[in-house]
């Protein structure tokens, strides 16, 4: 089945291929305006500020912003719910918020152009992924008050896409509407993905042979192994999506369909930085840290060095001017530490994809024996051509020799492991249950 092709330079947006120094100075002068922006309109920013002993007026070059004091989810939590707002109330026209799994949950808003610039993103972002007028897309990320299924939705509109407004779950439903209505693209969890081929299977379907040509793919970590086994197991393009609720939702970061070598950040909209997560110090492009965004359009809820959490590092552009992240490998705090050996799921899911006989359902179990933490994985077989007993102790060598970790791995038989609807959860920790 034939692919999508990349976008060409006339239907790009000047700013994908206009120079670093364009860039940069768009960049300088929305910062000044965002910066100020939040110091003049939430109270938060303004105390900060000012037992920093920093003043807007002290960006005059976009390094300055290392000057600022940072922000974190804390900071959201603590003003529950609508203390951050940066316009009043009768100026939002929409409201989003993710689930406190620790702590209360975190609300964020939009201004009618703060939804038209994520609109636009998440239509560059498909472009981006080789979409146009011309596709339909299934919408698979949850709707509600999660980004993922509006921020997706919206998006394809503005690029002027068919889109189906599918939602998670109904995983029977969702094969029959993509068999019927025919989409080439989809825009879903990597984890959902792998569960709707196994439902292609379970009804006689090859996934290879449906309409879908490219999969937009993010709101969890998912590794280079994974990317392999969704494009073999659909015959698909599959690009990587990033984004997060209180930086705007999906589409801050997309891959493109010619190169597929990390994420583009969209520069004009979003400042990048990469700290040291245990100092706060800037490290220079290249360097692997914890990413930090400066909003610099936002105007409902702007955000001044927003500490993400996600690690990864800066690259250069290649299909677009702007700057590139690398795949996100995990987050600072879902890093394991086993026997004193720092592990993220998604090195462990690189090697458990490339084990043949195996398959992208796993669990990473963390119980603790006397005062030592060991690490279980438990892993499906392939139902079609399943891995004999063998494939534990390859996988556990494996894991062994490439991450230094001593596992133990369970090889289970396929439904097993618990599916995901949205984001996967790939660690269960026993060790305080
Ligand atoms: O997950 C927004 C989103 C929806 C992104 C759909 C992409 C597609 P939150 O629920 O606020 O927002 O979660 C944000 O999810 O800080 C990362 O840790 C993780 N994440 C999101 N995209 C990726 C990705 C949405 N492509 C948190 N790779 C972020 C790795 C990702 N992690």
């Amino acid at each position: 089945m034939s692919r999508l092709t990349p976008p060409k330079k006339d239907d790009l947006d000047p700013i994908e291929y206009a120079s670093r120094d364009e860039i940069s100075a768009l960049q300088l002068e929305r910062l000044q305006w965002s910066v100020n922006h939040a110091y003049e309109n939430v109270a938060m920013f303004k105390e900060r500020f000012d037992e920093n002993g920093v003043h807007p007026s002290d960006i005059k070059t976009l390094e300055d912003l290392s000057k600022m004091p940072f922000c974190k989810k804390q900071d959201l939590r603590d003003n529950y719910p609508f203390g951050l707002f940066a316009v009043p109330r009768s100026e939002v026209v929409r409201l989003h918020a993710s689930s406190g799994t620790t702590g209360r949950a975190t609300v964020v808003g939009y201004t009618q152009s703060d939804i038209d610039n994520w609109a636009d993103l998440v239509a560059r972002s498909i472009r981006a992924a080789g979409g146009t007028r011309d596709h339909m897309v299934h919408v698979t990320y949850g709707y509600g008050l999660f980004t993922g299924g509006l921020g997706a939705h919206y998006g394809a509109e503005r690029l002027g896409c068919t889109v189906v407004p599918m939602s998670g779950g109904q995983t029977e439903r969702q094969v029959q509407i993509i068999q019927d209505f025919q989409p080439e693209i989809i825009m879903v969890t990597p984890s959902y993905m792998m569960a709707l081929a196994e439902e292609f299977h379970r009804q006689g379907i090859d996934p290879r042979s449906s309409s879908l040509k490219a999969g937009i793919f993010g709101a969890e970590p998912w590794s280079e192994g994974m990317r392999d086994q969704i494009e073999s197991a659909f015959d698909i393009d599959a690009l990587d999506i990033y984004g997060l609720s209180e930086v705007m939702g999906p589409g801050v970061a997309s891959e493109c369909l010619e190169t597929k070598d990390g994420l583009t950040i969209w520069e004009d909209h979003f400042y990048p930085e990469i700290i040291d997560p245990e100092t706060g110090d800037v490290l220079p492009d290249g360097e692997k840290g914890e990413l930090v965004f400066t909003s610099l359009t936002k105007e409902a809820f702007p955000v001044i060095r927003y500490r993400t959490g996600d690690l990864t590092r800066l690259l250069p552009g290649t299909a677009r001017s702007m700057r590139r992240i690398e795949k996100i490998t995990g987050r600072v705090d879902d890093m394991l530490i086993i026997r004193g050996v720092n592990l993220f799921p998604s090195h462990v899911e690189d090697l458990v994809v490339a084990t043949e006989g195996l398959t992208a359902h796993y669990v990473l179990e963390v119980t603790r024996e006397g005062i030592l933490d060991e690490l279980t994985i438990r892993v499906e077989k392939d139902p079609v051509a399943p891995a004999d007993d063998s494939a534990a102790g390859y996988l556990q060598k494996r894991i062994k020799g490439v991450l230094g970790v001593s596992t133990k791995v369970i090889l289970c038989d396929p439904g097993e492991v618990e599916r995901s609807v949205g984001k996967a959860k790939r660690v269960i920790d026993r060790r305080n249950l």
